[in-house]
């Protein structure tokens, strides 16, 4: 038995869905515990793709349980229209359980989110404009809704009260925006109470009772380490906890209940909205990668950008998360460059650093420093393992994880489950 916590050592969009549903086939349990339908996990099943912003990737499998945990923000609406895609695809979907204790996304806090934004202006996140941010907000200034505050219509309604008062006089007295009408957010909430009532359920005592019984549990993280709240480059930020410790608060299981950590990493690095991105190209070459790399947001569509991989980030998040593997991501991708650069450190005032800095001022001025390595010019993308792959890309793979100082498990060599190459068994 064991339980595995895979999180996005970047930016997000490591791939974070496709090794999910590939360590999947040997969990009993997949359990989402932060962020929201902010996500988009890429699944590819045979030749058919699957987008999944809220449920986990393993409902893929029709056998395995699939938990939502108290960390996670549920948007009904989103949760509602996922369920019924996957339905309409074939994809059974009764094995699926949410957190009583997870929060619900209202529809103030997506208006929220765009108002913020709006008025930010330049300052911008850049955020998924989903409601993520405000409906944390809610959590942490204790006027947030809770599933099972849906589930019971009195509280339900006396906490919409208060709350519609609240944002509505902000829409009206300070964001210029007209009234959201109480009926109509009580009578849709009413109906998704209906539906969350099917699977609502005290998750923690579920997975720790699996746990008990040796089952193999996965827990997927959603978004990347450098958009924790703490940890990543605030406040260009998700308003959650993507790092490892986060499955702990966000499912209710204790720290000394987890086996291992998996860091998924990009080959290269991506960003999607605002914020400092040191080894980021604005040349044709980062066009490219874009391009080659299909580097476009899951969820919002916009152009991810796109640079060199950053082996100070990933130092940097082997020790946040403790990571004791490495997954590595879209090694195809980088195939047909002449050569392939990775940043070793950082140059600041004259001095090589390998920190990475908590001000966002000092990282502006950090100079990423390179170590180039030669590329390859093989299609890489039917590689079933190490030795199939051309010397260069075995050489560049050794020298992230000798930099980042974490053992590889896994390297993906294209979205399809077959086209991953096992280090480690990781189940
Ligand atoms: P996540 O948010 O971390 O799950 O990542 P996304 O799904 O947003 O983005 C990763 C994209 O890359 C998806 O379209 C995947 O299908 C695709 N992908 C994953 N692994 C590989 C790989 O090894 N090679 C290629 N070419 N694509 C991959
Ligand atoms: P997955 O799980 C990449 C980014 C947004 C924005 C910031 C804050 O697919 O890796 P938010 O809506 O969360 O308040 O936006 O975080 N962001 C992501 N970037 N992948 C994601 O998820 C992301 N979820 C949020 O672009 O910069
Ligand atoms: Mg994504």
């Amino acid at each position: 038995m064991s339980t595995v916590v895979l999180v996005g050592a970047q930016w997000g969009d490591e791939g974070k869905g496709k090794v999910t549903d590939f360590l999947a086939e040997k969990a009993d349990i997949v359990v989402r515990f932060q962020g929201g339908n902010n996500a988009g996990h890429t699944v590819v099943v045979d030749d058919e793709e699957f987008k999944l912003h809220l449920i986990p990737s393993g409902i893929l499998y029709k056998e395995k349980l699939c938990i939502i945990g108290n960390g996670v923000v549920v948007d009904p609406a989103v949760l509602q229209k996922e369920l019924q895609s996957l339905k309409d695809r074939g994809i059974p979907v009764a094995k699926l359980l949410i957190d009583y204790r997870a929060h619900v996304i209202m529809p103030y806090h997506r208006l929220l989110d765009e108002a913020e934004e709006e008025q930010k202006g330049k300052a911008k996140i850049g955020t998924t404009k989903r409601g993520i941010g405000p409906a944390y907000s809610d959590k942490s200034s204790r006027v947030g809704m809770r599933v099972v505050d849906l589930l019971d219509d009195e509280d339900f309604a006396a906490k919409l009260v208060y709350n519609m008062d609240t944002k509505n006089k902000l829409f009206n007295k300070y964001y210029n925006k007209p009234s959201l009408k109480y009926e109509e957010v009580y009578n849709d909430y009413q109906n998704y109470a209906q539906l969350l009532r099917e699977c609502a359920a005290d998750c923690s005592e579920v997975i720790n009772d699996a746990i008990e019984k040796g089952s193999n549990i996965l827990f997927e993280g959603a978004q990347g380490t450098l958009l924790d709240l703490d940890f990543g480059t605030y406040p260009y930020v998700t308003s959650s906890h993507p790092i490892a410790a986060g499955a702990c608060l966000g499912a209710g299981v204790g720290p000394t209940s987890i086996d291992k950590v998996i860091g998924v990493a990009k080959a290269y690095t991506t960003r999607v909205g605002e914020g400092p991105f040191p080894t980021e190209l604005h040349d044709e070459l980062g066009e490219k990668i874009r391009r080659q790399g299909h580097e476009f947001g899951t969820t919002t569509g916009r152009p991810r950008r796109c640079g060199w991989f950053d082996a100070v980030i990933g130092r940097y998040s082997a020790r946040i998360n403790g990571l004791n593997y490495l997954a590595i991501t879209k090694l195809d991708v980088l195939s047909g460059l002449p050569e392939i650069k990775i940043c070793t450190g950082y140059k600041l005032d004259g001095k090589v650093t390998t920190s990475f800095p908590a001000s966002l001022k000092t990282l502006a001025r950090c100079e990423p420093v390179y170590e180039t390595l030669p590329g390859w010019q093989e299609d890489i993308s039917g590689a079933q393992s190490i030795a199939d792959l051309p010397e260069n890309a075995q050489r560049y793979l050794q020298r992230i994880s000798q930099l980042v100082g974490v053992p590889l498990a896994m390297v993906s060599v294209g979205p399809k489950r077959s086209q991953t190459i096992v280090i480690e068994n990781i189940f």
